[in-house]
């Protein structure tokens, strides 16, 4: 059973790809666009500088998003995590270079920061087109995540007035739909109150019941306080569980602090702690990591039948689309849809030894 879940999460985190390449070549995808909106996916949202880019960091374990101070994310970067078996190396790929696999994360760094530069330029300006980065390693559990620019309150220089309302538009396109799932990221050293992400949280999901409530910088509060009101869900009610984060400091990532270690470190922080001892083994990224995991595979599970009726309607269109070679199509578009084909009927079949 868990095996079967976990090729499903695989497969979906295929079909979602396919179906972007597909897309980019313009093609009649209405069936696919749809398909991967009814795929469930983790969008994190957040302040800037809340913690964003560090907890997905250390969600994969690897050091590879461009960081620093402003604006760094400027375009959503969707994030494929699967997980490999064995001890097989640790692999990227962009869906903008299919052909090359990164296996220097620096690289990977760099060329998410020349992308976003290729459609931005390099104002500060933002574009609502995804950047897609599929990450292949044994250490990561298969998860779809999207970071996404941090909500801003004000314009800095160089900057066009509108921005602050830009990115919240952007980031609400994904938290709106009903199959995304909200990665909410406040920091503890600000009043929860005043969280951007909760307050948008709040609005697209009033009941809490797709909002994961995370808590980072809770090394940074004031002494003698604590966060135990937001992490026992007193201050802020969702129907999951708060997850509080240690990531690493400014001061750490000067250092070229590794990430394994770091993620080691905050296990000891919460087990040594005398506020958060009781709640140590449901704090911290790589329970985090698990948590979202788990919640993902019960998602597809509860929307197989759905997602199975769009693939069979989206496999009749693209065999009534390959049969009818009236019309040029682009010698990749062809084999793409040949990949979906194969994707979906594989999907259906995993279903349907699933349902037995
Ligand atoms: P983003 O703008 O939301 O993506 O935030 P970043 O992940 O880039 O983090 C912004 C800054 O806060 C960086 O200097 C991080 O090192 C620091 N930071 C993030 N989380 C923590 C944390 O849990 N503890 C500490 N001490 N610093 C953190
Ligand atoms: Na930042
Ligand atoms: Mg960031």
């Amino acid at each position: 059973m868990a095996a079967t879940m976990e090729s499903l999460i695989g497969l979906v985190n295929r079909i979602q790809r396919a179906c972007t390449a597909l897309g980019d070549y313009g093609g009649d995808d209405t069936t696919f666009s749809s398909l991967w909106d009814a795929l469930p996916s983790v969008a994190v949202v957040g302040g800037q500088s809340s913690g964003k880019s560090s907890v997905l960091e250390s969600i994969v374990g690897r050091d590879f998003l461009p960081r620093g101070s402003g604006i760094v994310t400027r375009r959503p970067l969707v994030l494929q995590l699967h997980k490999t078996e064995g001890r097989q190396e640790e692999y990227a790929e962009f869906g903008h270079m299919p052909r090359r696999r990164f296996t220097d994360f620096a690289l990977v760094r760099k060329e998410i920061q020349d992308e976003t530069d290729r459609i931005t330029g390099k104002s500060k300006q933002i574009s609502p087109i995804p950047i897609h980065l599929s990450i292949y390693s044994p250490n990561v559990v298969n998860l779809t995540l999207i970071d996404l620019p941090g909500l801003t309150k004000v314009a800095v220089e160089g900057q066009p007035e509108t921005i602050v309302e830009d990115i919240e538009k952007m980031v609400r396109t994904y938290v709106e739909k009903p199959n995304s799932i909200i990665l909410a990221i406040s920091p503890a050293n600000q009043d929860i109150a005043t969280s951007d992400a909760m307050k948008l949280a709040r609005e697209v999901d009033p009941s809490g019941k797709r909002t994961f409530g995370v808590l980072t910088k809770l090394d940074l509060m004031d002494k003698g306080t604590n966060a135990l009101d937001v992490l026992e869900g007193r201050a802020y009610r969702l129907q999951h569980p708060w997850v509080g984060i240690v990531n690493r400091s400014q001061a750490d990532i000067n250092k070229n602090t590794d990430m394994i270690y770091a993620r080691r470190r905050e296990q000891e922080y919460f087990a040594t702690s005398p506020d958060y001892g009781h709640l140590a083994s449901k704090m911290g990224s790589a329970y985090l990591a698990k948590l979202l995991s788990q919640h993902l595979e019960s998602v597809i599970k509860a929307k197989i039948p759905g997602i199975t009726s769009l693939i069979n309607k989206g496999v009749d269109e693209m065999e009534a689309e390959l049969d009818h070679l009236g019309r040029p199509i682009a010698v990749d578009a062809g084999a793409q849809m040949y990949t979906i084909l194969e994707l979906c009927r594989a999907f259906d079949k995993i279903f349907k030894e699933h349902l037995d």
